[in-house]
């Protein structure tokens, strides 16, 4: 079945409120002057769910999508869109991509079974990674996914477990591994270690090198039941300038062609990953770097489009269709975190604002110098005169904010962290034993949980004591009493 015919579109018209101030479409400053999300007051949602909470946007994210699908179907004329759903893995929110008619990039049995329980298109869903295992290959083929493979022996692992299964018709991918030699001087964020973006892109664990893949691409031919569509790169977001991609992209057509010259063989689809980024004023995202000054989804688009279309009418090839996987960029400034103001230390160099939200639920804190943009979600338009630094209760530093310009904060106030809907919720931890957020979801004047928070009894449930353990603390402390 071709990608239009299987093609789902909701054009149903999204209200957009108006706010004193935007954040981003749908969430601002409201008369109140409180932060609100769509129709709802964060003030409120805090007083009912408690903190530290989350909160996404639905419409934030239709918005997204939509945005970003349009500006790649206004350059290219076959493109589908996955989300990454690695960003946010909620099952609600697979469900608000599967009305809008996104696919899927899922890593790991788990990623793919959630996005596949809430009703993703097997058909536009994607599973990667270096590692995979039968269980998940067995997931995948059994529901038609298309697999990209990402090591030598994968291929046979995935023909054995086919067989097995009696399957015929096993849609795979390469993943490959470019060689950017343009990006050799050029510098980002660290996303892969350190070095230049060439640097950090040839020393993560994957891809296939183009030996690799013709050889690949040549057994897959001989082989019943298993069919090659597509080459797959991951660019990240190492920076937020379209030209980078630009580049990978014009490479991804360069392996095309070689490819074909090479084993006769023209996949018929690449799929450049993510990395896609979005701005804001005053930044956000790596360092705060992505400003005013990062590239917006149509800058992303007409770049890359102009580049894939030069290079194939260089090399005689007919163009693709074009895959593109983002996360962040639809799922990022969907989402807030909001923590409460618990003591304030005023020390003579410095003053520390701890909250009850920590870098266990906005992970990306201690990633990159992670920046997330701080509202006081009660007193929105209150000027910042103080610098201080906002810290959660871990026994890490647990810096949120660091030199963090706001107004005269007190007990009680509650501070947002913008921009948390992607990678905070999904990569979250554990330490010091916390009990995972509640995530709300708000859809017009709607809040509706769709994450439950965690109680100690659901923190404590994994842990178990082996039987001779607790016979000796028994006996140990069966001594000590007797001794009182
Ligand atoms: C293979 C792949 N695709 C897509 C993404 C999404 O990236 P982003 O959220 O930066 O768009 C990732 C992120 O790790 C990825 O590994």
């Amino acid at each position: 079945m071709n990608a239009a015919k299987r093609s789902v579109r909701n054009d149903e018209p999204l209200a957009y409120p108006k706010f004193k101030t935007h954040f981003s479409e749908f969430i601002g400053i409201g008369a109140n002057g409180h932060l609100w999300v769509d129709g709802v007051d964060t003030v409120e949602l805090a007083k009912k769910f408690g903190t530290p909470l989350y909160v996404w946007s639905e419409n934030q994210l239709r918005h997204n999508f939509r945005r970003f699908r349009d500006a790649w179907e206004a350059e290219y004329p076959k493109v589908e869109v996955l989300f990454a759903n690695k960003s946010n893995n909620g099952l609600a929110i697979r469900h608000i991509m599967n009305q809008e008619g996104a696919g899927g990039d899922a890593f790991g049995y788990n990623e793919l079974y959630f996005a596949l329980l809430a009703g993703a298109d097997p058909k536009k869903t994607v599973l990667n990674g270096s590692n995979k295992g039968d269980e998940e290959l067995e997931l995948a083929i059994a529901n038609g996914v298309c697999i990209n493979i990402d090591a030598m022996d994968e291929l046979d692992r995935i023909d054995r477990v086919a067989k097995r299964m009696g399957a015929t018709d096993v849609e795979l991918g390469i993943r490959v591994k470019l060689i950017l030699n343009p990006l050799k001087k050029r510098f980002g964020a660290a996303m892969h270690g350190d070095g230049s973006m060439q640097e950090q892109a040839l020393s993560h664990k994957w891809g296939m090198t183009i030996d690799e893949t013709c050889i690949l691409v040549k057994r897959i031919a001989k082989m019943n039941g298993l069919r090659l569509t597509e080459l797959h790169y991951h660019l990240s977001r190492m920076g937020n300038e379209a030209r980078d991609f630009a580049i990978m992209a014009r490479e991804m057509i360069e392996w095309t062609a070689k490819v074909r010259d090479r084993t006769g063989f023209t996949p018929e689809a690449i799929d450049i990953g993510g990395g896609w980024t979005f701005g804001r004023k005053g930044g956000t995202g790596p360092a705060g770097a992505d400003d005013e000054s990062a590239a917006t989804f149509e800058e992303y688009a007409k770049a890359v489009c102009r580049a894939i279309k030069e290079e194939c009418a260089k090399r005689k090839l007919t163009l693709p269709t074009l895959k593109m996987e983002p996360g962040r960029s639809l799922s990022g400034n969907m989402g807030i975190a909001l923590g409460r103001v618990g003591s304030i230390k005023r020390h003579p160099t410095k003053t520390w604002v701890n909250v009850d939200m920590s870098s266990n639920f906005l992970p990306h804190v201690n990633f990159a110098h992670w920046y997330f943009p701080i509202v006081v979600a009660n007193r929105a338009t209150a000027k910042g005169t103080d610098v201080v630094d906002v810290v959660g209760p871990l026994c890490s530093s647990d810096e949120l904010g660091v030199k963090r310009k706001l107004p005269k904060l007190n007990r009680d106030d509650l501070l947002a962290f913008l921009d948390a809907g992607g990678y905070q919720e999904s990569v979250a931890g554990r330490f010091n034993a916390q009990c995972m957020p509640a995530a709300i979801l708000v859809s017009g004047k709607n809040a509706e949980v769709v994450s439950e928070r965690e109680t100690v009894g659901d923190v404590m449930r994994r842990f178990r004591v082996p039987p001779r353990l607790l016979a000796k603390s028994q006996a140990i402390k069966s001594k000590v009493s007797s001794r009182y």
